[in-house]
């Protein structure tokens, strides 16, 4: 019996989060966990190419990530030229980008073990479009994963399950922890319900518009909080810590949204972490609801790293054990905390990867051994070290820093009677 935890520090929002792990989808075999990938529209926009595509899929094979669940590898918008009025208006590639035709690009993301994505538009209003593709598809007889964009307008979470496999909840991400341009209105209370989801939306805008839905996400379909941003450069890096555990634990689809090409071993660190994928790609397939929103988190500033500030945050187990009732005979156990950012792996690692070194020493190989049957079995790189055991009714302490994260996995200790 397990339970994660995840603390995330938003001081300059005056408040600090605690998630805490608590329609019929559509059936096409797909998406029983979120789907994991790459997307290269947050990085690179309408620069795309066939290049582009088989150099970044091949990097997700040698550094490993492949075999870590990322596997669908997506061309967003501006691959196509048009469409060909003498054949139904089909949609023409864009030979000066994809010389042999997007066919050819299929087929060897597919050589390379991995699953290949496009984009496309209805270009229309009604909902309804929505099930006419999601029809389309089902009448291939392949099974192909479809994931909706309509920025959460007309709460998708409400109707979207029964036929895609992941809805996007807000306007566009931004590469911004909490900046406000004005451009993406709904946050705190108001998140609830918007009907203007707006662009630029940052890591917290949109944490906060999904707090309010995060039962909807189940095996099958899944709320889609947008492509991550780390890597992109314009967040810290406990930022982009607290960005991957947010997405992670709330079951949000992960697909990275940096360029692979460049990218930095902090950052393949963050990507690589298996432990707290694991808490994502979890078969029981429940997303972390928040417990609260607390302002006045206590700060404490260590004498020698005055620049350093921190924030110390508690958590009963009974807010985290909220969904049981008070005398839930597991508030009478006592939990191991596991710190999920514990065994995050070096940057000389990450360096030696990106150089080339295919060590597999560390690493966890989820294609081997799917991520069900290593939490199963209790695999160390998925559930990490035991740090602390926390008392019945006791409280978790975790000490933050400035717009970071926290993320515990709390097994209970069973007692044994005679
Ligand atoms: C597009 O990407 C290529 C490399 O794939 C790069 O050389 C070029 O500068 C990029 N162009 C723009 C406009 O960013
Ligand atoms: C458009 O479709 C027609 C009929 O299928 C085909 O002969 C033609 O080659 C297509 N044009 C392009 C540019 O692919
Ligand atoms: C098509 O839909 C049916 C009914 O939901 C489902 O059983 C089947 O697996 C689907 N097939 C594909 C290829 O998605
Ligand atoms: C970078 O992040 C800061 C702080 O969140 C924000 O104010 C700024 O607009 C962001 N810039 C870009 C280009 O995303
Ligand atoms: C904020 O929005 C304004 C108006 O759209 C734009 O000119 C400016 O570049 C934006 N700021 C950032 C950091 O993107
Ligand atoms: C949001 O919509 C739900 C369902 O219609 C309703 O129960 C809830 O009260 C609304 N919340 C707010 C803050 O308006
Ligand atoms: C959105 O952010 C990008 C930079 O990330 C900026 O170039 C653009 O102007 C912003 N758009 C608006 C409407 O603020
Ligand atoms: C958190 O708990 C610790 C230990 O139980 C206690 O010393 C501290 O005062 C608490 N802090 C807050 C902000 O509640
Ligand atoms: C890693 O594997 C690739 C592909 O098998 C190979 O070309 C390369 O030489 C290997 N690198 C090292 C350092 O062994
Ligand atoms: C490759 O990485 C492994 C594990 O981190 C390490 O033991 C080995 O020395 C590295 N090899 C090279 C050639 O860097
Ligand atoms: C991961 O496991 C699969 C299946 O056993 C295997 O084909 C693949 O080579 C493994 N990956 C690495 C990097 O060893
Ligand atoms: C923590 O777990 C890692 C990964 O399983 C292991 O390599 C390491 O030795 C453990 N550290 C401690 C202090 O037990």
């Amino acid at each position: 019996m397990d339970r994660v935890v995840a603390f995330i520090e938003l001081r300059l929002i005056a408040a600090a989060a605690l998630f805490a792990l608590s329609a019929t989808a559509l059936d096409n075999g797909l998406a029983r966990t979120p789907q994991m990938g790459w997307n290269n529209w947050n990085a690179l926009a309408c620069n795309v190419s066939e290049d582009l595509l088989l150099q970044t899929a091949k990097l997700i094979v040698n550094y490993g990530l492949k075999d870590l669940g990322y596997q669908y590898v997506v061309l967003d918008d501006c691959w196509s030229a048009g469409r060909n009025a003498s054949n139904n208006n089909s949609l023409l590639a864009d030979l000066k980008k994809f010389p042999r035709g997007m066919a050819a690009v299929a087929d060897d993301m597919h050589a390379l073990g991995l699953k290949y994505g496009m984009y496309s538009d209805a270009g229309s209003k009604s909902c309804a479009r929505y099930r006419a593709m999601s029809e389309a598809l089902n009448a291939t007889g392949r099974p192909i994963l479809y994931s909706i964009c309509n920025w959460g307008e007309d709460q998708p979470w409400d109707w979207a399950a029964s036929m895609a496999n992941s809805w996007r909840i807000s306007g566009d991400i931004w590469d911004s922890f909490d900046g406000d341009n004005g451009t993406c209105p709904c946050d705190g209370p108001s998140a609830w319900n918007c009907t203007n989801t707006g662009i630029n939306c940052s890591v917290t805008n949109i944490m906060n518009k999904a707090s309010f839905i995060t039962a909807k996400g189940q095996p099958g379909g899944w709320n889609d909080l947008d492509m991550l941003e780390v890597g992109n450069g314009n967040m810290t890096d406990s930022e982009y810590v607290a960005h991957f555990s947010i997405w992670s634990v709330i079951k949000s689809a992960l697909l990275m949204g940096n360029d692979i090409r460049k990218i930095a071993p902090a950052d393949l660190a963050i990507l690589s972490n298996p432990a707290v994928i694991a808490v994502n790609q979890d078969p029981l397939g429940s997303s972390a609801s928040r417990r609260w929103m607390r302002d006045n988190i206590q700060m404490c500033c260590p004498p020698r790293q005055r620049q350093q500030r921190f924030s110390v945050m508690n958590a009963t187990l009974a807010d985290i054990l909220a969904d049981y009732t008070p005398n839930a005979p597991e508030l009478k156990l006592a939990w191991e905390v596991r710190d999920l950012w514990a065994n995050r792996m070096s940057n000389d690692m990450a360096s030696a990867i990106i150089a080339g070194n295919n060590s597999t020493e560390g690493r966890y190989n989820s294609t081997e051994t799917s991520y069900a049957d290593g939490l199963a079995q209790g695999n160390p790189l998925l559930v990490g070290n035991v740090t602390t055991t926390v008392q019945p009714s006791g409280t978790i302490t975790a000490t933050v820093g400035r717009h970071g994260a926290a993320m515990f996995r709390l097994r209970a200790l069973t007692t044994t009677t005679c």
